[in-house]
């Protein structure tokens, strides 16, 4: 049973991956990608070209800047602990690799000992808009966790969850539930 609304963490969009899936596969999969350190992850960057090649992205793009996107990856048996993002206000998420363990929690605390939380189960193919600025955490088990993840031109003092929450729903990009009629 959930605390609060999850929509005011995350929301899937309406629209499947259609390349890119294949493409972060290739870069996951090629020994001449380049791993790097980023923001406490070990990350590999993506082309904006390849990226832009997703329709989605690129109507997202089209609204707000895509500064740039990557891979983000997790060894087994680590957590990222609690935390809300330095600079991002507003993030687009994929989980790349479904066939191991990893919980993806946001969390409200309680008091100086106790956190409350939800999880963020991702789907096969699946973006999510990521609300960043709300206490997050994962926790990553048997195998390597790939994370696809971008970073918008403007910072979090000029581009928050609900801004592009607001607009993609407008767009019919986050599929907003029907209003019972019963
Ligand atoms: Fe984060």
């Amino acid at each position: 049973m959930s605390h609060w609304p999850a929509e005011q963490c995350y929301q899937p969009l309406a629209i499947k991956s259609t390349s890119l899936v294949n493409y972060c596969e290739n870069v996951i999969h090629s020994s001449k990608s380049l791993w790097g350190q980023h923001m406490g992850w070990k990350a590999s960057p993506l082309s904006m070209m390849n990226l832009l090649k997703e329709p989605v992205l690129a109507q997202v793009h089209e609204r707000f800047p895509i500064e740039r996107a990557g891979i983000l990856t997790m060894p087994p048996h680590r957590s990222y602990l609690w935390h809300t993002d330095d600079t991002r206000g507003v993030s687009i998420n994929l989980l790349l690799t479904g066939e191991h363990t990893s919980h993806c929690l946001f969390g409200q605390r309680v008091d100086n000992d106790n956190i409350d939380f939800m999880e963020l189960k991702y789907q096969p193919n699946t973006f999510y808009l990521f609300n960043t600025q709300w206490p997050h955490s994962v926790y990553n088990f048997d195998k390597h966790r790939f994370l696809f993840s971008i970073e918008f031109v403007q910072p979090k003092s000029e581009l928050n969850y609900q801004q592009v929450s607001k607009w993609m729903k407008e767009q019919l990009l986050i599929q907003t539930p029907p209003t019972s009629t019963a």
